[in-house]
């Protein structure tokens, strides 16, 4: 993965014609397909988009900006051999009431932020034509599925920020600080078959984002995936001090949303905590108790600030679980009723549509760019997260059996959900790849081993990630992801 100084401008004009007879060509045979089958194109046309911005109320179906889906026969399901998940083992549970203190905070920020050029002006696409990645390498990133591919020891370029270095790792992830020994998780990197991606360059990624507000929105696993969103962003600045929690919280796990701003780039990340992605309540009971339902039909509440990203990674799965949701009973909730009993399958299918509907009714694909983070693998040994499971003394991935082909029913609903959509949603195809990745889960090292603390009964974490350690390959992956973008 060289550094080369080519670039567009010095291409050979043969190239240059060729290029465009062949992209005028694939347009016109690409608006025939989509006038005859009056779909949505989807996303494996993707890199022939025109990036011709509309007027922000243009409803029109938008040619999809991204890499090409893989579209594998209907018949041969894998079904989830090992559907061991677990929620949020430790209670990231809000009150209600912290939403309308948010939807302040939010309105204060908004003003704020308004006054930004780029995130309210321009369209999504980024800026194009750098120098700093080699051209050869994105161009071959194109038609190369990108999770499909096996993890490679490199300890040059991986981790991409030095275990403890980062202040934006909250405890339950800073493994190495909480006595971890073994170092080898730390230094593995994602290599897809057919290409490679590029190099990681924090600081390209930051002048990528620069005028944008990147968001995550999901459970405690995309608050795993916004820690190291930061702390890889924050290599790229030259003077550190220089990100900000916009309220001055520190990460706890308590809060349910954060905006950092990076001041040198005028680009904010933030996360919005949203387990379900639709509207959770509560109900009361014949004596006065309240119950938590939850609504499939409509969207989180927290949606209010979906809006204002230009950058979304959404993820949702992990409580999906009957422990969670009140084990289906008097707990989902479509109108006004609430089913007695209801399947936990079912309501996920339906929630995603609910999803759906929400992104195609607010989302600019001109000037937004959404992606859907895929479910993330656990690796229980012995038990579930709630009954003994364990990953301690796990040192490196796995290299074969079943584990490794398992693809979760909930990930083909959300295939099938993404496909039916208008707005183009870039899918992080994640699961494989966490699949190998039994040694990178905090196990019994989510927690300093303090004094006074009972250790006998602790749960192992072999759900959530260490950092630096996976989610830093999905970060890795959503910069290849712009990379494409900014040259299609
Ligand atoms: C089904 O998938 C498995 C594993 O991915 C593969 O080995 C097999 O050839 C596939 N079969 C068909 C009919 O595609
Ligand atoms: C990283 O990106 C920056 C900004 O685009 C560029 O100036 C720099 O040369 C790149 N660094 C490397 C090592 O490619
Ligand atoms: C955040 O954490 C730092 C260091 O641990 C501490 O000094 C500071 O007071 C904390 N800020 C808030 C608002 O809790
Ligand atoms: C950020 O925005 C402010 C005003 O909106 C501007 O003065 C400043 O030059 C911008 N900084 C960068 C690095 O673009
Ligand atoms: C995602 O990856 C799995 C393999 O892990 C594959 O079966 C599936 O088709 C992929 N989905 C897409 C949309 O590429």
């Amino acid at each position: 993965m060289s550094i080369s100084s080519s670039s567009f401008p010095s291409f050979p004009r043969t190239i240059v014609s060729y290029t465009v007879t062949t992209s005028l060509f694939v347009v016109i045979f690409l608006c025939s397909v989509f006038l005859f089958t009056r779909r949505t194109l989807e996303p494996s046309l993707s890199p022939y988009h025109t990036d011709i911005p509309l007027p922000a109320s243009d409803p029109r179906p938008s040619t999809p900006l991204l890499p090409p889906i893989e579209h594998h026969d209907a018949a041969n399901v894998t079904v989830e051999t090992n559907p061991k998940e677990e929620g949020d083992s430790r209670g990231d549970d809000v009150a209600v009431e912290t939403e309308l203190k948010a939807v302040e905070d939010s309105r204060m920020e908004k003003n704020k932020l308004g006054e930004e050029k780029g995130s309210s002006s321009g369209e999504v696409s980024v800026e194009s034509n750098d120098e700093s990645v080699d051209q050869a390498v994105i161009e071959k990133m194109r038609g190369c599925d990108l999770y499909r591919g096996s993890w490679i020891k490199d300890d040059d370029e991986y981790p991409l920020y030095q275990p403890g270095s980062c202040p934006y790792v909250d405890e339950a992830f800073d493994c190495q600080r909480n006595g971890r020994r073994d170092s080898d998780y730390l230094n593995w990197r994602w290599k897809p078959d057919g290409c490679d991606l590029p190099r990681f360059n924090a600081t390209d990624f930051l002048v990528k984002l620069r005028g944008k507000k990147l968001m995550l929105v999901g459970d405690s696993m995309n608050r795993n995936q916004f820690e190291s969103m930061l702390c890889v962003l924050r290599e790229g600045l030259s003077d550190k001090s220089r990100m900000h929690e916009v309220h001055g919280h520190n990460i706890t796990k308590g809060r349910g949303y954060f905006s950092f701003n990076f001041e040198d780039y005028n680009c904010t990340v933030d996360f919005v905590r949203s387990h379900f992605l639709v509207r959770e309540g509560v109900r009361a009971n014949a004596q006065g108790n309240t119950n938590p339902t939850l609504s499939i039909d409509r969207i989180d509440k927290t949606n209010a600030r979906w809006k204002r990203a230009d950058i979304l990674v959404f993820n949702t799965g992990h409580w999906w679980v009957h422990g969670k949701t009140a084990r289906g009973k008097n707990y989902y909730k479509e109108g006004d009723y609430i089913y007695p009993k209801f399947d936990a399958t079912e309501a996920y299918r339906r929630s995603l549509k609910t999803w759906a509907k929400w992104i195609d009714a607010n989302v600019n694909p001109k000037k937004q760019l959404v992606f859907y983070r895929g479910y993330s693998s656990a690796h229980f040994r012995g038990g579930e997260w709630d009954s003994g499971g364990s990953c301690n003394g796990e040192v490196e991935p796995v290299k074969k059996g079943s584990i490794l082909d398992s693809y979760p029913l909930k990930m083909k609903i959300v295939e099938e959900a993404i496909k039916e959509m208008q707005v183009p949603v870039v899918l992080l195809n994640v699961t494989k790849l966490t699949n190998f990745r039994k040694d990178g889960h905090p196990s019994i090292y989510g927690k300093i081993n303090t004094e006074g603390k009972k250790v006998s009964t602790r749960r192992q974490d072999c759900s959530h990630w260490c950092l630096p350690g996976v989610p830093d390959v999905w970060n890795h992956l959503i910069y290849a992801s712009l990379l494409l973008q900014a040259h299609s």
